[in-house]
């Protein structure tokens, strides 16, 4: 049984794996799928009016925190909607999604930056018409230069006529650059918070920075909240950075 492309099969490890597919896309119970609507709700009214095509980074200060799940259900609950929206695996360093989402890794990503053409149908999900994943392609060498480079803003310049909404999963800010490096090119920006998992100190750096490079943070989710709602993200504002200045938009 290689649900997940994984040599690695012990009792465990299937486990793991099964109890993630419970937190992804269609399997989410009521409660979370909920969750994930509201902050698509949310998140119409926190972006720039009247953008074509906003792009929406997902980030967060450590590994771990739940980035890659919120950028996928959170595209899942645009897709959900009937807008067409693209989902791209903008972690080069450490890709998860072709192997969240049960697909191959290549072509993705790293192949549109190297300028290999490719039509936005090859990336179309298995769950709606309207649903498109670019996977990482293979790992680059220097993943930050690439996401900020002028390759990417052309890229994601021609994508954003073909689509209503682009996410992008990206690496965490206090780890490498490559949140930062791209934030520019993009509409602003989501940071995960994980409950009883993101050390304060952490997410006051991950802040400091982002305010540093200017970037525009659209809100936080609160990933695996224990208290309030359900299991999944309360969607809010956060509060230290309401008065933070706005990114620079493509
Ligand atoms: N709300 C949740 N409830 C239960 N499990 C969750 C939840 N959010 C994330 N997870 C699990 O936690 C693990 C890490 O989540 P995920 O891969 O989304 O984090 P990440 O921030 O993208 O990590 P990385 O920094 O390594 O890319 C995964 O196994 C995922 O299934
Ligand atoms: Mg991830």
């Amino acid at each position: 049984m290689e649900l997940f492309h994984n040599k690695n099969t012990s009792k465990h490890f299937l486990k793991e794996n099964i109890d993630e597919r419970k937190t992804l896309h269609q399997n989410l119970d009521f409660t979370a799928a909920e969750q994930y609507k509201l902050i698509r709700a949310n998140l119409d009214f926190t972006l720039p009016e009247n953008e074509k095509c906003p792009v929406i980074g997902v980030t967060s200060a450590m590994r771990g925190e739940g980035k890659s799940t919120t950028a996928i259900n959170l595209s899942y609950a645009f897709a959900e909607k009937g807008s067409r929206v693209l989902l791209i695996d903008g972690d080069l360093r450490i890709p998860s999604i072709a192997k969240k989402m049960q697909i191959e890794s290549s072509p993705g990503l790293a192949d549109l930056l190297r300028g290999k053409g490719a039509q936005l149908s090859e990336f179309q999900s298995y769950i709606f018409k309207n649903w498109y994943i670019l996977p990482s392609g293979d790992v680059p060498p220097n993943p930050s230069e690439l996401l900020g480079s002028n390759r990417m803003k052309n890229v994601l310049s021609a994508l954003r006529e073909m689509l209503d909404y682009i996410i992008i999963d990206l690496p965490p800010v206090n780890i490498v650059s490559d949140a930062i490096s791209i934030s520019s090119l993009i509409s602003g920006m989501i940071v995960v918070i994980r409950e009883e998992y993101t050390e304060k100190k952490e997410l006051e750096r991950c802040f400091r920075q982002l305010k540093l490079s200017n970037v525009n943070v659209l809100g936080c989710v609160l990933n695996e909240a224990k208290s309030g709602g359900g299991a999944y993200g309360k969607y809010k504002k956060y509060k230290y950075y309401r008065s933070a200045p706005k990114g620079q938009k493509s």
